[in-house]
């Protein structure tokens, strides 16, 4: 137990510029032949996460579940399911990410339990107005039967936030029925997430990613959604649209006083953090949650919702960047994660998607802050179209089978082969259908590469190691051609080209480019990082 990084207590703020790595636990690597991904997998594949050149993994949620929502529907929180290993695996794998170097966080789910929770199935025993309740939001329905709904919430995965017991008490659910929320008032809610930290902090871990950070905290009156046809999903608005009335779902102004909690009990551990999902679009309530009693970085994701165009990139980039100036936190950056379509497939699939997420790679790399990479991402995994039957992401059955869901962009990594599994499994089938035709992607391809994807990815955060250390990490806009972003950060110039045609490259000598460059010109949907000061040895991807 108990297995600390070599310099946890000498930097205490290795997180402020480091590269996380989101291991989708279930997509990653299947030791067992189950053909679901577990901690051995894990494990044994951390050479090749360290030679990646990431700093810190986040491991999403392997505690005993249901798995009703793949795991964010946590029974026991201090405990491992066996489909992914034990608590000594747990252990052994945490030892021997330090030991490479690598810090480790994972997921905490605050909002909500699974209804196999101890406490819920206490609550169900319970007659209406019991205490075992109060940890969660029961309340009599409206109407003269109390058949209709407490009040007019829609989950975020479709359908009433509702759902009624047969003694006829309705019980609040953001997600998924099989996810009740808990009530923040209750004191025993936070004492037992106290208790959680202390038990994974205590073995060693480095951090925590907060789920539903801007969720937790209910105004107790449980007012109306003013608009509850629009936003079930956990979605920021779109820009262009007029600005909608405050979601009471989300972001109360009680939320900060739980995250002052969760910061105090991390301040017992130097060098621990936390992310949060932060689903708040309005950059001042965002910055809230920064302030220096509060987390230490919140997930920005308006890079995730931009276009591949050069005006809403710009505007994203700049944004993310002005809301957490107040902070002193840095920005923090996702292109990809297991809830949104991966980016190869937003910026249009196929030749135009892998090469824009080349580009994209060093444009993420080159910005000041955090940047969180989702496993495959170095691959070029696109969002795979699942046969309907292939589906089991609740948001299928929930939207009434409008909405396919998250699967796609969950499915699992393809490390070497001709054919599924990729060798992600000693087994023959995956939780989820692998494709054909992905020999093409596959680690073990693309190390044989020069050209490919993993070995720009290993060039680029190799490169982007020796720049960090300018702590302040400006962007600096520079001039350039209409549909051309350049920018200069920690000493280093980036430039991609979004428009139609080539455009010519800022001044410097070019240190990496995400594909091959001729004439001093940028093609379209390239990019290039340069330096004007005196230029390191050319890294030649490997
Ligand atoms: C977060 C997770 C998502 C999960 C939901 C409920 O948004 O990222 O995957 O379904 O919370 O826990």
């Amino acid at each position: 137990m108990a297995s600390l990084p070599p310099d946890r207590s000498v930097n205490l703020n290795w997180w402020r510029d480091a590269v996380f790595y989101q291991v989708y636990i279930r997509s990653f690597a299947d030791a067992d032949g189950d053909g679901v991904g577990d901690l051995r997998g894990l494990r044994q594949h951390l050479p090749y996460l360290r030679d990646l050149g990431i700093d810190a993994l986040w491991i999403t949620p392997f505690y005993p579940s249901p798995m009703v929502d793949h795991g964010y529907d946590v029974a026991d929180p201090r405990g491992v399911d066996p489909l992914f290993g034990d608590l000594p695996e747990f252990d052994l794998l945490l030892t021997e990410a330090h030991a490479v170097g690598l810090r480790v966080t994972i997921d905490l789910v605050p909002n909500h339990v699974s209804a196999l929770h101890p406490w819920f199935q206490l609550a169900l025993a319970e007659d209406p107005g019991g205490p075992a309740r109060r940890r969660f939001h029961f309340r009599p329905g409206r109407g003269e039967d109390g058949g209709r709904p407490p009040n007019n919430w829609q989950s975020t995965f479709g359908g009433p936030a509702w759902t009624r017991l047969p003694d006829g008490q309705w019980y609040l659910h953001l997600f998924a029925p099989e996810q009740p929320d808990l009530n923040w008032h209750h004191p025993d809610v936070a004492e037992d997430l106290a208790r959680t930290m202390r038990f994974w902090l205590d073995r060693g871990v480095d951090g925590f990613r907060i789920d539903v950070a801007h969720g937790l905290a209910k105004d107790p009156e449980l007012p109306d959604m003013p608009d509850p046809a629009a936003g079930w999903r956990l979605d920021n608005p779109d820009p262009d649209s007029p600005k909608p009335p405050r979601d009471p779902r989300f972001d109360d102004d009680g939320v900060h006083a739980l995250h002052r909690g969760i910061r105090q009990t991390l301040d017992e551990y130097p060098g621990s953090m936390a992310v949060g999902e932060i689903w708040v679009d309005d950059d001042e309530r965002f910055a809230r949650y920064l302030r220096p009693d509060e987390l230490h970085l919140g997930f920005n994701f308006k890079l995730l919702e931009a276009d591949w165009d050069a005006a809403p990139l710009r505007a994203a980039i700049e944004r993310s960047i002005i809301s957490v100036e107040s902070t002193g936190a840095p920005p923090c950056w996702v292109l990809s994660n297991h809830d949104r379509p991966r980016h190869v497939s937003r910026y249009g699939d196929g030749g135009k998607g892998q090469r824009r997420a080349r580009a994209a790679a060093l444009l993420m790399l080159a910005l000041p802050g955090v940047a969180f990479h989702y496993y495959g991402e170095e691959l070029g995994m696109p969002s795979v179209r699942l046969p309907d039957d292939a589906l089991q992401d609740p948001v299928w059955q929930r939207s009434g089978q409008s909405e396919r869901g998250r699967d796609s962009e969950r499915v699992p990594m393809p490390w070497s082969g001709q054919s599924s599994p990729y060798a992600f499994s000693s087994g023959s089938t995956t939780w989820l259908p692998m494709p054909a035709g992905w020999a093409p992607i596959t680690v073990d391809a693309q190390e044989r590469d020069p050209a490919s994807l993993l070995k720009l990815y290993r060039a680029a955060l190799r490169l982007r190691r020796d720049h960090r250390g300018s702590p302040a990490g400006r962007v600096t806009w520079l001039d350039s051609p209409p549909g051309m972003l350049a920018f200069r950060c920690a000493g280093m110039t980036c430039a991609v080209n979004l428009g139609a045609a080539a455009a010519k490259l800022p001044k410097g000598s070019v240190l990496l480019s995400s594909v091959e460059l001729a004439a001093g010109l940028l093609p379209v949907d390239a990019a290039a990082w340069l330096t004007e000061h005196s230029p390191p040895p050319a890294v030649t991807p490997g």
